[in-house]
């Protein structure tokens, strides 16, 4: 078989460190795929990724063809079949969220251009790092020779945090929960929607508001907990969401790469043609899509009531305003 070449970005970083693993040994593209990982990250942290190399090399594994470790953007994204874009910069104490964005959109400007240039046309790419939704339009606006459905960023940590809450309440398998949706930005205004989600209990196949029961939880509570989930992890913690959020890329990238099964779809930030759910033309925003053949179709036709059309439009509106504010930056730097 090929060899696929694999990039992953912030490679020394705490999701990099649950995410290899599964990669290398063949969770997400496959268990007969061999595999180049490619591993980028800034210079002060070459050390560090030092060690991670030694440690995917002690790992031993038969579809690690080849670990390629740096710090220069063109080795990373030459020739790649993948790329994760999981580093960014991070939120410091006292630091302005307009800050926050600016220095973003530098980094995703300089990866989109460098994807741009040495990816393989064809390569997809998924934006973890945050704000993840803006940081993806970032880089697809400055690839203009990759086709904008190559693009997309992380909502699946929500989606089975969403999913996973749900199973608990029941008291089943998170496997007996179906098609929750996320809609919107990857951040507390994300909208996250059981109206046309399924699970499968005593009853058989029924609706999540039936076996619920409890509306006022699931446009309630529910919403709060699913939106505010990254920040009880971090409470917690003191430490960001690591493993879920590994385990999410891995669910992503392997649907993305494998598609998805009959009657099952996945939320993904993808852009927006304007056609579909009112959300404005031109955001990445996150919707429920089928995927065949590595192409994503967005799911057509589910009505939406009063409630969702509300929360909906306020995720559309907040990243209209990231977008627009990311776009002047964008625009200071040609
Ligand atoms: N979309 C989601 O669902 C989701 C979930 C969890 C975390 N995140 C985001 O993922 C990102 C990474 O999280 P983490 O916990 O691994 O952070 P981390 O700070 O542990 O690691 C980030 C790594 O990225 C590196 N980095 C910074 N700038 C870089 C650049 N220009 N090129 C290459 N590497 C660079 C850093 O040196 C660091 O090693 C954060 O932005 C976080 O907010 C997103």
């Amino acid at each position: 078989m090929v060899v696929i070449k694999v990039l992953v970005t912030g490679a020394a970083g705490q999701i990099a460190y649950s995410l290899l693993y599964s990669i290398a040994n063949g969770d997400v593209f496959g268990k007969d795929q061999p595999i180049s990982l490619v591993l980028l990250d800034i210079k002060p942290m070459m050390s560090v990724l030092e060690g991670v190399f030694m440690e995917l090399q002690d790992c031993s594994l038969p579809l690690l063809h080849e670990i390629i470790p740096t710090d220069n953007v063109e080795v990373a994204f030459k020739d790649i079949d993948a790329a994760l874009l999981v580093g960014a910069m991070p939120r410091r104490d006292g630091m302005e969220r307009k800050d926050l964005l600016k220095a973003n959109v530098k980094i995703f400007e300089n990866q989109g251009a460098a994807l741009n240039m040495y990816a393989k046309k064809t390569v997809k790419v998924l934006v973890v790092g945050n704000p993840a939704n803006t940081n993806c339009l970032i880089a697809m606006k400055s690839a203009p020779t990759i086709p904008p459905q190559n693009f997309s960023c992380l909502t699946r940590l929500d989606q089975n945090r969403a999913t996973s809450q749900i199973a608990v309440r029941l008291g089943l398998s998170c496997s007996a929960v179906k098609n929750v949706t996320i809609w919107g930005n990857h951040s507390s205004t994300q909208y996250p929607d059981t109206t046309h989600a399924n699970v499968c209990n005593n009853d058989g196949n029924v609706t999540v508001y039936k076996a619920v029961k409890d509306d006022e939880w699931l446009k309630g509570g529910f919403v709060q907990m699913v939106q505010q989930r990254g920040a009880a992890v971090i409470k917690a913690r003191k430490l960001s969401s690591a493993m879920s959020a590994a385990k999410a890329i891995c669910d992503h990238v392997r649907d993305w790469w494998h598609g998805t099964s009959e009657g099952h779809w996945v939320s993904m930030g993808v852009i927006s043609d304007g056609n579909n759910y009112g959300v404005p033309e031109g955001l990445i925003y996150s919707f429920p899509v089928t995927i065949k053949d590595q192409k994503w179709t967005v799911v057509k036709g589910l009505s939406i009531d009063t409630f969702s059309r509300e929360r909906m439009d306020e995720s559309a509106k907040e990243l209209v305003e990231e977008r627009d504010m990311a776009l002047e930056f964008l625009s200071k730097s040609a």
